[in-house]
């Protein structure tokens, strides 16, 4: 199969976004994908690989998905390259049980496992897997960063598993550990924020002029800082190995293409797989598209129908006669149910940091969304606008340590790691206001770059494409599925989904 050679220059994909927004609109007011990219002579294949519902697709448009880029090359002292941890069969983040396998043929010695951040803390040993639990069994990396000297809370440690939650800092300022998955070096050319909490969105995200420089700029700093970090690299790269990584980065793109049970996931008039990504979605993608507060900048109006990849499947007929065909018609026809009820389900949002206390929305205690209120943007799910939001992922599931019972219940479904906890104390309450207030936490989010109150746990919601090949999920992989993920929202939102609702929606998260 093959994908526009009008896509395979990236500056050029990147740009035609300003002459098709309209075709955009179109495309949502219709619920439908656009119109057929106009050339066809591409040079690039989608690739897929089997994963656990199916086959997980990937198109690169900018180099090969292995070999002598400089995404692969070890440009450090501990071995790694980036795709030590962003793996092209695992949707370009990294799975538990690659994870697994790879610990168990290596006995410890993979790269992957460098203790700086492949252990719970820099002093584990290598081949000892308690030392490594967190990667091991949750698909956890370190992250180490300091406390703001600005910060406006005091913060102290409650719970420390592995004894290095906070350690002297060098420059006075104590460092915090959390622990988060890799995210997908995949669609990047639809993120509005780089990293859970924003820390690598230098240059801001949201306006199209300026988006592909921006973008440039953002992704390369990352990458440097994923070289000095991940790599511990002695010595920088140079500016044409920096270029070569971004460069690749952005040409791809990933997505599930094919289903257990469903079959292909672009028969019969459905847009899933990576090719729809890489040619239409570019095109159509502007920072702000179908903004669920309101801002979209063409002016539109946010359609909560934000996701159509399967509409054409709503009432595929059963074929008299084909058991076999019988089947897979049903499974399709569960998997546009479970896009009907992410896009329509009502879905009662509180205590949420980034819309509760958002005095440009009133501040509402209630208010009925959907969960495309917070992923909004068309058929890649992240937001399309910087959004970091606290829907408690973040919160501590050990007993009383959690006040909101909607959160306690939505946590109690999952099955978290054992990570450190931390005590916030000298914050105002965002809630109700004047009130101080002292919570819990096991991962400040963007709070520990700007050092605000208001910044508590938010982070972002990533992209939704290639779930299937990346489990486990949220950025502390609390579900170990997406039957977790999804009764996480059922108690936590108050939706109360039926079982049959639950089933076609985790059939729907499994086919992106
Ligand atoms: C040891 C594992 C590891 C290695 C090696 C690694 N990364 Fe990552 N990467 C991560 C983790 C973990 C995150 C998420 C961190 C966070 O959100 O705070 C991430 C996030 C990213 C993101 C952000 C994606 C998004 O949606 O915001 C990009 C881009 C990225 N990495 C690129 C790279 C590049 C380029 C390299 C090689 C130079 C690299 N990574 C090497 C673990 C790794
Ligand atoms: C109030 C905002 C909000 C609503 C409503 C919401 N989400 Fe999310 N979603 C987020 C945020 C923020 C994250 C990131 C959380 C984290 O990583 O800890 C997320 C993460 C996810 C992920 C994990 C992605 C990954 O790569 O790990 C999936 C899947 C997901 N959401 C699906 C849904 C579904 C299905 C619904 C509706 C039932 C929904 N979301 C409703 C904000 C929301």
């Amino acid at each position: 199969m093959t994908v526009s050679r009008r896509y395979s220059d990236r500056r050029r994909f990147l740009g035609v976004g300003t002459w098709v927004v309209g075709l955009a609109a179109a495309a949502l007011s219709l619920g439908v994908a656009a119109a057929e990219p106009d050339t066809a002579v591409g040079d690039a294949s989608v690739h897929s690989y089997p994963d656990a519902v199916g086959e997980i697709g990937v198109v690169s448009l900018n180099g090969a998905l292995r070999g002598r880029g400089a995404f692969f090359q070890s440009l450090g002292t501990n071995g790694r390259s980036c795709a030590t941890c962003h793996v092209a069969d695992q949707a370009m983040s990294i799975s538990v049980r690659d994870i697994q396998r790879r610990f168990q043929e290596t006995r410890g010695a993979d790269p992957l496992f460098a203790a700086v951040d492949g252990a719970n803390c820099p002093t584990g040993r290598q081949g000892v897997a308690a030392d490594h639990s967190l990667l091991l069994k949750h698909g956890l990396i370190r992250i180490f960063l300091p406390v703001p000297a600005n910060a406006q809370f005091t913060i102290s440690v409650v719970h420390d598993p592995y004894g290095c939650a906070m350690t002297p800092g060098t420059g006075g300022q104590p460092v915090v550990s959390v622990y988060r998955r890799p995210l997908p070096t995949a669609n990047l050319p639809f993120l509005s924020a780089i990293m859970f909490d924003g820390r690598e969105t230098h240059m801001p995200l949201n306006v199209l002029s300026s988006f592909p420089a921006n973008l440039d700029t953002d992704l390369t700093q990352q990458a440097l800082d994923a070289i000095n970090i991940h790599a511990q690299a002695a010595r920088a790269p140079s500016a044409q190995q920096l270029s070569d990584i971004v460069n690749f980065e952005l040409g791809v793109f990933t997505a599930q293409v094919h289903d257990a049970n469903a079959g292909s996931l672009h028969a019969r008039g459905a847009s899933g797989g990576p090719e729809y990504l890489a040619a239409e979605m570019t095109a159509l993608y502007y920072p702000g598209i179908n903004d669920s507060l309101g801002a979209d900048p063409e002016g539109q109006p946010f359609d909560s129908s934000a996701m159509s990849l399967f509409l054409p499947w709503a009432d595929v007929q059963e074929r008299r006669g084909d058991y076999v065909e019988q089947q897979r018609d049903a499974a399709r026809r569960s998997v546009a149910a479970g896009e009907m009820v992410f896009n329509t389900a009502p879905v009662q949002i509180s205590n949420v940091r980034g819309l509760n206390d958002n005095p440009a929305l009133g501040s509402p205690t209630t208010f009925a969304g959907t969960c495309t209120t917070c992923h909004d943007t068309p058929n890649t799910g992240n937001h399309s606008f910087p959004l970091p939001l606290d829907i408690g992922t973040g919160h501590s599931a050990l007993p009383s340590l959690e006040s909101d019972p909607n959160i306690a219940a939505g946590l109690a479904e999952l099955s978290g790691a054992d990570v450190p906890v931390y005590l916030i104390s000298g914050c105002p309450n965002p809630f109700s206001a004047g009130q101080p207030q002292s919570f819990y936490t096991t991962d400040p989010g963007k709070a520990l770059l700007t050092g605000a109150c208001s910044d508590f746990n938010r982070g972002k919601g990533p992209i939704l494409r290639g779930l299937a090949a990346r489990a486990p999920y949220f950025h502390n992989g609390a579900a170990a599925s997406l039957k977790e993920l999804v009764n996480f929202y059922d108690k936590r939102f108050q939706m109360n989904l039926t079982d049959r609702q639950k089933h076609d929606l985790v059939a729907f998260l499994n086919s992106l």
